[in-house]
């Protein structure tokens, strides 16, 4: 259930105004999608150019692109404790973002797990001093609406639809593209896509999906994102709470 529209110029725009933001020494969240690819990609020039970071993929797709572009690689256990750098700023798309209804677009909730990554993704941005969400206009709604991925145990998916059903929820089965069945995630878990309709109050549905037993993790990303950064025709718009 990748997310359609935006152009690609848009979401290099996107990745590339986040990437400027990266100081020399940081340890960055590499997130996941084709936006986020971006940034990385320009990580990876500027780590050519003399740039010193860390990244912390969210990923095997994030992995794999950041070890390509050269990026050193750090695991989130080795990045956070009482020890460790720390996550100094996370980079990562969205597949809707709800920006408000007023003349002020803010940074608000995000659905994520197109890609099917979000619980990995999670606790690398939640773990980043500075979250930083690209994306294109296309992820932009005043209200959150969009399918909400949920990451469950292969065990526990008929449960877990069932307590999706009883909140008034939608659930469908992910299917692969080029394989027969069920999109397996890098941990080996299925994405029940669930549709709620307009999601009015996305704090209290996240907190009911992460008490769901069975659940792994959810797509909704609420109060997490502190900019996004909207890559247009002809330039970037950043977005604070
Ligand atoms: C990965 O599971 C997702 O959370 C992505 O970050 C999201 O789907 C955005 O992807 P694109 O930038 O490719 O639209």
């Amino acid at each position: 259930m990748k997310t359609s529209g935006g152009g690609d110029a848009a979401k290099r725009r996107a990745g590339e105004s986040a990437a400027t933001a990266v100081d020399d020494g940081d340890v960055v969240g590499l997130g996941t999608g084709s936006t986020a690819a971006h940034a990385i990609r320009r990580l990876g020039e500027r780590v050519d150019a003399g740039l010193d970071v860390r990244g912390v993929p969210t990923s095997f797709a994030s992995r794999e692109l950041a070890a390509s572009e050269g990026i050193p690689l750090l695991d989130l256990d080795e990045a956070v404790g009482p020890d460790a750098p720390g996550v100094d700023v996370a980079i990562d798309g969205a597949d809707q973002v709800a920006v408000g209804r007023g003349d002020e677009p803010t940074a608000g909730a995000l659905i994520k797990g197109g890609g099917a990554a979000h619980a990995r993704e999670k606790p690398v941005d939640a773990a980043a001093d500075r979250f930083l969400v690209v994306a294109d206009p296309s992820k932009e709604a005043p209200v959150l609406d969009r399918a909400v991925p949920v990451e469950v145990l292969p065990a526990a998916r008929s449960v877990v639809a069932e307590a999706v059903r009883g909140t008034g929820g939608e659930p469908t089965l992910r299917r692969a593209e080029r394989k027969d069945g069920p999109v397996v995630t890098d941990n080996g878990n299925l994405v029940l896509d669930c549709a709620f309709g307009e999601i009015r109050g996305p704090s209290g549905l996240a907190t009911t999906l992460s008490t769901t037993p069975g659940v792994v993790e959810h797509g909704l990303f609420v109060d997490l994102a502190d900019e996004v950064h909207v890559g247009t025709n002809s330039g970037v718009r950043v977005l604070t709470r």
